[in-house]
């Protein structure tokens, strides 16, 4: 049986998601829906599915809208009912009775790693995962799921999502060195946020999941400001590396998106209103011709 019920899950949800402004200057970037629901919403589910019931948002000033979708709205909830509303009665409780959720506030923006820090009272000395909202994965096993059984079956101190990208893009994420064992899993011999194409050691790149083992709250607290000026959770990692530690990369099966970029938010709608039962054939119907009226920009 899987111990996964043991996990919190961190979702760091404080940055101010400004490759998305002028959308995101009053509405908090992982509340822009994807087709009819909020984006955080599917990784709640995606958390959920792989088994962790429990979830610690950090947040930020200006983000509180977050924690109310996931809290019941008892007016609104009166009035569907009222009006016999079922179905949407369903839609808007559904996210209250997921999970467990704590709301912890990140007080600077001092990047990833300090963001994750903020959950280490929460989680204590448990192992935990780490889910960045940007990147919503679409998989017939949860991404999470996927890293959880690498985990299990091997026992590392962490698995990371990895997948291969282009070499015009490995200066966007964090990139590791390291061997694969199987066309799924890699031991990771080292990691580097956001390298220069030349200095890569691989076209690896970490995609947001990560489980990992609390002594990485240690690093955390001790690692100098990297690149950006910020606490990266990347440079705590390397150090876990550095002292002999095992990290397991896993790459995930599954269709990825990047929802805090305009193009990637503009794909991952089309991707999932593919999906939606109501929309697909409508939308697969009508996009020729739309594509055909299109203005120039
Ligand atoms: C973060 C991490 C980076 C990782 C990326 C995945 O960067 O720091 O290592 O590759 O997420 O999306 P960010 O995109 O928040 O700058």
């Amino acid at each position: 049986m899987s111990d996964a019920h043991l996990f919190t899950a961190v979702v760091p949800a404080a940055g101010i998601g400004s490759r998305l402004l002028p959308a995101t200057k009053a509405i908090p970037k992982e509340l822009l829906p994807i087709v009819d629901t909020p984006a955080i919403q599917y990784l709640v589910e995606e958390i959920v599915a792989s088994g962790i019931p429990r979830i610690v948002f950090i947040t930020a000033k200006g983000k509180e809208a977050i924690i109310d979708h996931f809290d019941s709205a008892p007016d609104l909830e009166a009035l569907l009912a009222g009006r016999h509303k079922t179905d949407l009665l369903g839609k808007v409780t559904a996210p209250t009775t997921m999970a467990q959720y704590i709301a912890v506030r990140q007080d600077r923006p001092l990047g990833l790693g300090h963001a994750v820090l903020m959950a280490k009272k929460v989680v204590g000395d448990a192992p935990f995962a780490v889910l960045l909202p940007d990147d919503l994965i679409d998989a017939r096993r949860p991404a999470l799921r996927q890293l959880l059984d690498v985990y299990e079956e091997r026992h590392p101190h962490g698995v990371l999502a990895l997948m291969e990208v282009p070499e015009a893009d490995v200066s966007k994420y964090g990139i590791v060195a390291g061997r694969l064992l199987d066309d799924r899993v890699m031991e990771i011999t080292g990691i580097i946020e956001k390298p220069a194409a030349a200095d890569a050691p691989s076209r690896f790149a970490v995609i947001g999941r990560y489980v990992l083992h609390p002594d990485t709250f240690w690093h955390l607290e001790r690692i100098p400001r990297g690149a950006g000026g910020e606490i990266q959770l990347t440079d705590a990692l390397a150090e876990l590396i550095r002292s002999g530690k095992t990290l397991l990369g896993c790459l995930f099966e599954g269709r990825r998106h990047d929802t805090g970029d305009v193009f990637g938010y503009l794909q991952a709608n089309i991707h999932y209103a593919m999906k939606h039962p109501k929309l697909a054939s409508k939308l697969r119907a009508a996009l020729p011709g739309w594509l055909e009226d299109a203005p120039e920009p």
